[in-house]
């Protein structure tokens, strides 16, 4: 049977440029690149990411009155039925800057329609979350509306999946959503945002896993870049899956594309889930070797064949 996820969070129009390097603050660098327009947001780019991989997936997020989903949510296995107009903002946009040199990007958006959505518009949805295997959120989009989404989820027996991305630099998070939340998948820098613990270490690692357990948070994915990721759950079970290595161009959306293709292999107990994260981890090794976010999310078939090749990492 196919799994049905529900993602609620942003859509955004992502506008890069790519660069030799970054500036420098108060420095102006020349650049050849033209400037280049796609489809992104976390919330959008982890849906994509979960529909590519075969799972039945419901976007739930607020765009403008200009924006056409025809042309930019047609997607195979993504139900656009529930994206919600802004009367008042446009869509949200990302200006994105990526360095040639090593991939890696900086990231300002400008939150529009995002920041518009309401607890109002999470309540008129709320039969879609209610029939969903899985419901996963962002913070693009306020956090209340995630709250409130997760409770309602939890209330139903559905598996909620928080991405603290990004996390608010002070005030960490309500402890009403961390007791909602089944499964969380912050980064680095993330991670000590929330809990004031580096995550440098296996010790710290731990550490910092503690501290979501407390709240009843049942597995905890910790991203370390080129480190791979970190998982523990409750039982005491933990590791490192470590990254598949591949030609990096840009490195957008490569968490969006761990936590989306992840979400499609889970048992509803998650007893798989180093499995889901090998997996995961296959999928944005390819995302990281392409330009663009949306445009460079795999498919499922593109996905079993990076997998396939590099099941020898993960058995060592
Ligand atoms: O995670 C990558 C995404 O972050 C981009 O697509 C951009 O829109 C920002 O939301
Ligand atoms: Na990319």
């Amino acid at each position: 049977m196919t799994k049905t996820i529900t993602v609620l969070g942003s859509t955004n129009i992502d506008k890069v440029i790519k660069v030799p390097r970054f500036a420098k603050s108060g420095e102006t660098l020349k650049t050849s690149e033209h400037v280049v327009e796609a489809m992104g947001g976390k919330g959008l780019n982890q849906a994509v990411a979960a529909a590519r991989s075969g799972a039945k997936t419901i976007i739930l997020t607020k765009v403008g009155k200009e924006f056409s989903i025809e042309k930019n949510m047609n997607v195979k296995n993504l139900v656009t039925s529930n994206v919600i107009r802004s009367q008042n903002e446009q869509t949200g946009q990302a200006y994105i800057t990526v360095s040639e040199e090593t991939g890696d990007n900086i990231i300002h958006i400008y939150g529009g329609a995002n920041a518009d959505i309401t607890v109002e518009d999470v309540l008129n949805n709320q039969e879609v979350i209610k029939k969903s295997d899985f419901i996963i959120a962002q913070l693009e989009i306020p956090i209340n509306v995630v709250t409130e989404a997760f409770k309602i989820a939890k209330a139903n027996g559905v598996n909620t999946i928080l991405n603290p991305a990004p996390m608010p630099e002070i005030g960490g998070l309500p402890d009403e959503l961390l007791k909602n939340t089944d499964t969380i998948t912050p980064n680095e820098h993330e991670t000590f945002l929330l809990t004031g613990i580096n995550a440098d270490s296996d010790k710290s690692l731990i550490e910092n896993a503690k501290y979501y357990f407390k709240y009843g948070i049942k597995e905890v994915i910790i991203t370390l870049g080129s480190r791979g990721s970190f998982y523990m759950n409750q039982d005491g079970n933990y590791g490192i899956v470590p990254i598949i290595n591949s030609k990096v161009v840009d490195t957008t959306a490569a968490g969006d594309t761990f936590i989306g293709a992840m979400s499609t292999r889970l048992n509803s107990n998650m007893s798989n889930l180093k499995d889901a994260m090998e997996y995961a981890t296959a999928a944005s090794s390819i995302t990281v070797s392409r330009n663009g976010a949306q445009p460079s999310i795999p498919s499922e078939s593109e996905v079993l064949v990076v997998l396939g090749r590099n099941m020898e990492v993960f058995n060592h």
